[in-house]
C-alpha cells in the first residue's frame, strides 16, 4: 500500500521490515495517552504501532510537533464523549518533519520533501510521535527559511484562524477586524492573515503580548488587564473573532460589532455538552444552543454569531505557507523541549510558566 521509505532509513533493527529492497518502519516512539489526566499520565512508548497507510497517507518523520491547548484539554478529558472508547491515543496536531513514505493514490508530495501541516481537531493518532501519518491534503512543503520548530507552530492555530476568517466572516480588503485575545498562536495568526488581506486590525492582549501584537500587525493593541476596551474603540467592525469566548468577551465582541457582522468564537460548546451528556443528548443540545443564540443575535444586534473549529484546508494552509516564506506570518517559539520531556513541556504550560508556544523536538 505504500512506496519504500527509502535508502536513507537504510538501517533497521526492531520496528523495521523489509520487503524486496524497500524498508518499512512498524512501530515507533510515541506519547501515549492511556488514561485521563494530569501531565504524570503521558507516557512515552518506544514501540508503539504504525498501521499500513492508506492510499492518500503519507507517513512524516516527525522532526517538531508543537503543544496546543487542545492537547491539554484532551489530555485531561475535554472530549472523553468522543476519545474514551478511542483510548490509547496519540496527542498532537501540528508537524513538521519530512515525508518518510506515501499511500499508493499520493501525486503532489515525494520521500524526502520537508514538509508541515497539522491533523483535525478529532484525529486519534496525533503527531507526539516519531512517524506522524496526516492525509495528502493536510501537508505542504515547508518553506525552507524557517526552521522545523518555527514551522511547526504554525499550521493548527493559522488554519483556525483561517477558517474563522475566510471560511465564516468571509473577510475582504478594507474590512475592520477586533481579535479578543490576539496574543496567543490563532490570535497572532488571525492579525497577520487579516493584515495580508488588507484588513485592519485591532486586538486586545495582556501586558506582555502588547509588543508581539503591533509588531504582527495590529494598527492598536488594547490591554484588557488595564483599559476599558468598549471606551477605547469605536463599534464599527466587520468581524470579531474571540480567542477567549468567556461570557463577558461574548458581550463586548457583539457591542463592537456593525449592522451585518460576523461574532466567532474558538470555545463553541458542541464538545463541552457531548460530554456533559453523552453524544446523542449532547449534539443536539449544542445544536440548539448555538441556533437560540444565532436567533438572538440576529434579532437583537443583526449579526452573525458562529463557533468555528479548524479545519484541514489544503489551499489555506500553501496560502499559509506562503505567507511564512514571506515572513508575513510568524509565530515565536517561547521554549523548545526534546519528545522525552513532553510531560515536563504540558507541566510547564499547565503552570503558565510559559506563555507562548511551547514545541517538541524528535532527533
Ligand atoms: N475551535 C477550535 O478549533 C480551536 C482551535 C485552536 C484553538 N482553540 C482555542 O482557542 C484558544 C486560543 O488558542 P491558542 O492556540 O491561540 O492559545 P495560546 O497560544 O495559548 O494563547 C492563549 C492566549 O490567550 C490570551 N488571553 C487569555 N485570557 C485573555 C483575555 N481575557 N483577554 C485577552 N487575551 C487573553 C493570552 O494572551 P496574553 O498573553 O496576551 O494574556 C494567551 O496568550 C484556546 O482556548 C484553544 O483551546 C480552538
Amino acid at each position: 500500500m505504500m512506496q519504500g521509505i527509502g535508502r536513507k532509513l537504510a538501517c533497521f533493527g526492531p520496528g523495521w521490515r523489509a520487503s524486496g529492497d524497500r524498508f518499512f518502519v512498524t512501530s515507533c516512539r510515541a506519547v501515549i495517552l492511556e488514561r485521563f489526566g494530569g501531565p504524570e499520565v503521558l507516557e512515552l512508548r518506544p514501540d508503539f504501532p504504525v498501521p499500513d497507510l492508506k492510499p492518500k497517507d503519507v507517513l512524516v518523520r516527525t522532526r517538531a510537533a508543537s503543544v496546543n491547548p487542545l492537547d491539554l484539554r484532551m489530555r485531561s478529558g475535554y472530549g472523553r464523549s468522543i476519545f474514551g472508547s478511542l483510548l490509547p491515543l496519540i496527542l498532537g496536531r501540528d508537524v513538521s518533519g519530512e515525508v518518510a513514505a506515501v499511500g499508493s493514490s499520493v501525486t503532489s508530495l515525494s520521500v524526502g520533501e520537508e514538509v508541515f501541516g497539522a491533523l483535525h481537531p478529532t484525529a486519534v493518532r496525533g503527531t507526539y510521535t516519531d512517524y506522524a501519518i496526516l492525509s495528502e491534503n493536510e501537508l505542504t512543503i515547508k518553506p525552507p527559511s524557517l526552521t522545523h520548530e518555527e514551522a511547526s507552530v504554525i499550521p493548527f492555530a493559522a488554519l483556525t484562524a483561517w477558517r474563522a476568517l475566510k471560511g465564516t466572516a468571509r473577510i475582504e480588503e478594507g474590512q475592520r477586524l477586533m481579535v479578543l485575545g490576539g496574543g496567543g498562536a490563532v490570535g497572532l495568526s488571525a492579525i497577520q492573515l487579516s493584515v495580508a488581506a488588507g484588513c485592519a486590525v485591532v486586538a486586545t492582549c495582556g501586558n506582555q503580548s502588547f509588543q508581539r501584537v503591533l509588531s504582527a500587525g495590529a494598527e492598536k493593541a488594547i490591554d484588557y488587564t488595564a483599559e476599558d476596551i468598549e471606551s477605547t474603540v469605536k463599534g464599527d467592525f466587520d468581524a470579531v473573532l474571540d480567542t477567549i469566548g468567556r461570557p463577558e468577551t461574548e458581550r463586548i465582541g457583539v457591542s463592537l460589532l456593525k449592522r451585518g457582522g460576523h461574532y466567532m468564537t474558538l470555545q463553541g460548546e458542541a464538545a463541552s455538552l457531548a460530554d456533559r451528556y453523552g453524544i446523542a443528548a449532547g449534539l443536539p443540545a449544542a445544536t440548539a444552543v448555538l441556533m437560540q443564540k444565532q436567533l438572538r443575535y440576529r434579532l437583537s444586534h443583526g449579526i452573525g454569531y458562529w463557533w468555528t473549529y479548524m479545519r484541514a484546508d489544503l489551499e489555506g494552509l500553501q496560502e499559509i505557507g506562503r505567507l511564512a516564506a514571506a515572513q508575513k506570518l510568524k509565530i515565536p517559539v517561547d521554549r523548545v523541549f526534546s519528545i522525552v520531556q513532553t510531560r515536563e513541556a504540558h507541566e510547564a504550560k499547565e503552570k503558565g510558566i510559559i506563555p507562548g508556544k511551547v514545541v517538541l523536538t524528535f532527533d
